[in-house]
Formats: structure tokens, C-alpha cells, sequence
């Protein structure tokens, strides 16, 4: 790729994938705004990309907040003229259980993930309609796609950014704007180190090319779309997560079956999960903490029938479809 005299903007980009993508750009020629809520981040960013020889400036702004986007862009135009790349990459999660998660929570997400998705597109394409040249590019996510445990909030930002991106994608084309969206699934960045380890290896085993990904994996993603190698691809959504969001079946919990007190062992690992439903079940429903005691009960009669591949269907109900099956020693509990 080569992005001599192109100027990029990546919002975010004081850590994590944003940054990588930032200095990806400027290791293939570009000038590029750094973005973010972190001013020391931004200036971090910043400094690294101009000892790779290119110019950059580093903005204090909150996605949010369209005033802040404005005086941004207005930043980018004095600086460098031009804007030939935005990417959306400003992200924030504020899990929790749908029937525990607050306004507040709900609220910030939304207004992170998707609004300052819709401020920053409003005035890039402002700009890059006058230059009848453009590419944007938001980063989505595969919990829009396959929906994910305590992220109703997240899940809907970013599927949110998805329908965004493919109107956009039609709204600008005639502007020779190409809009499209990178889904990433399991990243290695500070906003998954606060994932628990246990978590960690299960996500792992649930990617098929059998590792998380590295933020510049979605970075070369990011720099082909935003590359005129791209120019006759636009209104999509790339996957990119090792597979991950190729699986639609959802293993939610593992136990050992070799484990003496096979009910406790249940409870513990579904608190240890730390997922939102493994939390509802053991704390919030008292009908499905009796059914967690059941399925331990169950699952004991299934290593005595010495039964593998087993799928029983447990008390249809509070969810649609819960099953019980035995592979070896791991007993998986699964919820449709
Ligand atoms: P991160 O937390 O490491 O970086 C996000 C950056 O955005 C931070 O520097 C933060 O200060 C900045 N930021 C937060 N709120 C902002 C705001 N209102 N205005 C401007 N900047 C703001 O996160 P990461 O992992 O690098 O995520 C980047 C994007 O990728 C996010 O949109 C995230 O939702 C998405 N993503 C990440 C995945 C992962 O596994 N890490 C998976 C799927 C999507």
C-alpha cells in the first residue's frame, strides 16, 4: 500500500487497534490526525508517527459530542487542507446483564460507538465531497453479528454502525466516497486485557484459526479498504476474526466432569465466567439457579449412563433451549 500525500484521520487512536492503524498509515507514506479522549495517548501516537518522518497532530475530542467533531475536522482542514480517510475506530464497553444494565450504561455506549460514528462521518463527508474523493471506514463488531453475553448495548452500536455503513456507502458513492466496515473478533488490546484469563482461553478455543488477533491484523484489513486496491468495494462488512464469527453455536460454559462436587464446581465456573447470563443464572432467576442444580444432577446421571454426545433438553422456558452433552470429561452447558 501506498498512501504518499494522503491524509487520514483515525479517531481512537491513542491505543489498541486505532493506534496500530494510525501508524500503519504513516509507515506507508500518509499524514494522520490522531484522535482520542486521552490527550497523553494522542500525543504518544502523535510523536511516534512523526519520527517515522510524517506530519501529525494530535486532537482532544469526544466523538460524542458534535461540537467537539466539528472543531476537529476544522483542525484538520487547517493543518493539513485535506482529508482523504476517516476511520471510525472510537470505542468504548459498558457490559452488563440486561436486567442489571442502567440507563447510564446504555446511554454512553450508544453514544461512543454509534453517534460518534454519525458525527465524524457528517463533516468528513462534508469534506470529501468537495474533493469528490474519499474513503471511511468504521470498525464494527462481531458482537453485532453473532450477539454476545452482557453487550446488548455494544451489540447494538456497532450493528447500528453495520446499517449505517451500507446507507452511507449509497448516500456517497455518487461523491466517490467508498464507505465500509471491518468486524473484528477477538483482539489482543487494553480494552480485552480486563477479560478473565479462564474467558480468554474458552474465546480462544472458539476461533478456529486458534489464536486472538493482533491489532495490525485488523489494520491490514483497515488499509486495503482504504487503499485503491478497494476502489470497487463498498456498503461492506469484512470479517475479520480468525473465523470466530463463522461459528453460530454458542458453548457457554465448561466443567470437568471428573470434579468431585460436580454441582458447586457448575456455580463456581459460571461466577468465574463472569458472563451476563451465567451471572442471571446463579443470582438473578431463582427458577434458573434451580435449574443450574438440576443440569449438575443430570449431568451426573449422564457420566453413570456413560452416554457421550448426549444433547438433553432441560426445562424449555425462561430461555428458548438449554442442553446438557458430554464430550470425554467436559460437560457443556449451552443455551439457544
Ligand atoms: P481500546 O480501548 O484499546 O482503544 C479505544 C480508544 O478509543 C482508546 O484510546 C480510548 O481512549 C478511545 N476513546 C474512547 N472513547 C472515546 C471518545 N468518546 N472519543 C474519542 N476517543 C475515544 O479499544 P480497542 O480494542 O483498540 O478497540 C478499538 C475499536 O475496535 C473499538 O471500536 C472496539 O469496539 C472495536 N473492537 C475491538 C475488539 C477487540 O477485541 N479489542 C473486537 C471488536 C471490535
Amino acid at each position: 500500500m501506498n498512501f504518499t500525500g494522503k491524509t487520514a484521520l483515525v479517531t481512537g487512536s491513542g491505543s489498541g487497534i486505532g493506534k496500530s492503524i494510525a501508524l500503519m498509515f504513516a509507515q506507508a507514506g500518509a499524514n494522520v490526525a490522531i484522535n482520542d479522549v486521552s490527550q497523553k495517548d494522542a500525543d504518544s501516537t502523535a510523536q511516534e508517527i512523526e519520527s517515522l518522518g510524517r506530519e501529525a497532530i494530535s486532537i482532544f475530542a469526544n466523538v460524542a459530542v458534535q461540537e467537539e467533531v466539528r472543531e476537529m475536522f476544522e483542525s484538520v482542514k487547517s493543518t493539513f487542507g485535506q482529508i482523504d480517510i476517516l476511520v471510525n475506530n472510537a470505542g468504548i464497553t459498558r457490559d452488563g446483564f440486561l436486567m442489571k444494565m442502567t440507563e447510564d450504561q446504555w446511554d454512553q455506549v450508544i453514544d461512543v460507538n454509534l453517534k460518534g460514528v454519525f458525527n465524524c462521518c457528517k463533516f468528513a463527508a462534508r469534506m470529501m465531497s468537495e474533493r469528490q474523493y474519499g474513503k471511511i471506514i468504521n470498525i464494527a463488531s462481531a458482537s453485532a453479528q453473532m450477539g454476545n453475553i452482557e453487550q446488548s448495548n455494544y451489540a447494538a452500536s456497532k450493528g447500528g454502525v453495520i446499517s449505517m455503513t451500507k446507507t452511507l456507502a449509497k448516500e456517497l458513492a455518487q461523491f466517490h466516497i467508498n464507505v465500509n466496515a471491518v468486524s473484528p473478533g477477538f483482539i489482543e488490546t487494553p480494552m480485552t486485557e480486563k477479560v478473565p484469563e479462564k474467558v480468554k482461553e474458552y474465546l480462544i478455543q472458539q476461533i478456529p484459526l486458534g489464536r486472538a488477533g493482533k491489532p495490525e491484523d485488523v489494520g491490514n484489513v483497515v488499509c486495503f479498504l482504504a487503499s485503491d486496491q478497494a476502489a470497487y468495494v463498498t456498503g461492506q462488512v469484512i470479517s475479520c476474526s480468525g473465523g470466530m464469527y463463522v461459528l453460530v453455536y454458542k458453548d457457554f460454559m465448561v466443567t470437568d466432569l471428573t470434579t468431585a462436587n460436580l454441582s458447586q464446581e457448575i456455580m463456581t465456573k459460571a461466577k468465574a465466567f463472569g458472563a451476563g447470563v451465567s451471572t442471571g443464572l446463579v443470582n438473578d432467576i431463582p427458577s434458573v439457579a434451580e435449574l443450574v442444580s438440576r443440569i449438575a444432577s443430570d449431568a451426573e446421571k449422564i457420566i453413570q449412563e456413560r452416554i457421550s454426545g448426549l444433547s438433553r433438553r432441560i426445562e424449555p422456558g425462561v430461555h428458548e433451549r438449554r442442553s446438557l452433552r458430554r464430550e470425554g470429561n467436559t460437560c457443556h452447558l449451552s443455551v439457544f
